[in-house]
């Protein structure tokens, strides 16, 4: 490396501690951006906690631990907890109006609903890099035992008979991935309630045309004010859902959170073996019912009546994340990735950009995120393509030393887009790039 590459790079890293700080609030917890989220979410703090940890350990723990004080009796871990209330979002927990004493410690209020679940897999990966593991066995043990709970329930509340073996996404918003294309038929077709009293606050400047349609936050509205009429989980909300997918993106990295989740059993609670391979095993057969033999990729499927949901995405790519495919499927989707970085000089954008669907610069639609391509190279590495793992790493990091820590990036790599110092790029840049 170069000595002026070197030296553009502390600086990135110091832009990327500074951006970190910046957004930490009490010491313990870390919003997204200050203006556009200005609450904690639940995997923005997993990937977050990884950054973190690269510079002050004890507080990366701390940010999973706060997480945790939102989670609920039940198990479920909230998208959002909104641990002080900030004007410059919505929905805020007026919208959500979740009871109180729903959450396992007192007056936290959070959102209805879940998000991808990343924090087994940080939590693992804190422990492995831990070299006082006796000074922090007590929360080790403390967050380990949060998470299984929040497994028990994914498995429980989320999946069907009589296979139980993959778990539904009711709002666009479990995903992570909000606007993504294959949600746009179901979106459409959500029943419309009453929206009219609900004012969106992430539409600032002119970036409108980087954010979701004002019809798609309808539905998004109207599917909260359903859940939240219904009793949120307080009942069965599978049959009331209004959304019902089988999201390739719950699955993957519930399906890593558990294989990551059985290695630090292994250490700290090895009676859970064989819970933590049954769930592996099931979590597996349910991944691979969504192979495409027609499409050569994995697809999301509507789980009202199994069709798959076209086009393909990168989250077609998290099943190698989640060690769900299998040697051939894995050849498959390194032939995809190359395909697509024929078109565009820079990896991996959300949709395929072959799609009628792809749009550069909104949102899940068609830009870059560092998290997914995070996960993606781990994906590929591990099934021994590292020329792709490498390549994602080098146009990931070229992005943001073109233009620094925005919240996702165009495949044509003219532009950062969304938030600015947005704190998972920053985060993962410490972790994976820098
Ligand atoms: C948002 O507000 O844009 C989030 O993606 C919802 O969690």
């Amino acid at each position: 490396m170069s000595k002026e590459v070197s030296k553009q790079r502390n600086v990135l890293r110091d832009e990327a501690l500074y951006i970190l700080k910046t957004n930490s609030r009490d010491n313990r917890y870390t919003v997204p951006s200050d203006r556009l989220y200005p609450y904690q979410w639940n995997w923005d703090s997993g990937f977050i906690a990884l950054g973190i940890a690269t510079y002050d350990f004890d507080r990366a723990v701390a940010e999973l631990e706060s997480l945790m004080e939102g989670q609920w009796h039940n198990g479920m871990v909230p998208h959002i907890v909104f641990h002080e209330f900030e004007e410059h979002y919505a929905p805020g927990p007026l919208d959500w109006q979740v009871p109180t004493g729903t959450t396992t410690k007192a007056d936290v209020c959070t959102s209805g609903i879940t998000q991808p679940p990343i924090m087994g897999s940080v939590l693992w990966r804190l422990y492995e890099r831990c070299d006082n593991r006796d000074d922090y066995q007590h929360r080790f043990n403390q967050l380990y035992t949060q998470i299984k709970a929040y497994h028990d329930w994914f498995m429980g509340r989320r999946t069907s008979a009589p296979s139980h073996d993959l778990v539904k996404c009711l709002h666009p918003w479990e995903s992570g991935m909000d606007n993504l294309p294959n949600w746009d038929k179901l979106v459409d077709e959500v029943p419309r309630g009453d929206t009219s009293q609900f004012r969106r606050k992430d539409l600032k400047g002119d970036n409108a045309s980087q954010r979701p349609h004002d019809s798609d936050y309808q539905a998004y509205m109207s599917l909260v004010y359903h859940y939240r009429a219904i009793g949120y989980d307080s009942v069965d909300l599978l049959p009331q859902a209004h959304f019902k997918v089988y999201d390739l993106v719950l699955n993957s990295l519930l399906l890593r959170s558990a294989h990551d989740m059985a290695l630090l059993a292994q250490d700290i609670k090895p009676e859970h073996g064989v819970y933590w391979q049954g769930q592996i095993q099931t979590l597996t057969q349910g991944l691979q019912k969504l192979w495409s033999e027609e499409h050569h990729a994995f697809l999301s499927d509507n789980a009202v009546d199994s069709t798959p949901l076209l086009p393909i995405t990168c989250a077609s790519f998290l099943p190698l994340f989640a060690r769900a495919a299998n040697e051939s499927q894995a050849q498959q989707l390194a032939d995809l990735y190359r395909d697509w970085r024929d078109v565009y000089p820079y990896s991996v954008p959300t949709t395929d950009p072959r799609s009628s669907k792809f749009e550069m610069e909104r949102y899940w639609r068609g830009p870059i995120w560092i998290n997914t391509n995070w996960m993606i190279a781990e994906g590929f590495k591990a099934y021994g393509f590292d020329d792709i793992a490498e390549e994602i790493r080098n146009d990931s990091r070229a992005l943001i030393e073109q233009h620094g820590f925005y919240e996702y990036f165009t495949p044509n790599g003219a532009k950062g887009l969304g938030a600015s110092q947005f704190s998972w790029s920053a985060a993962l840049a410490l972790y994976w790039l820098f």
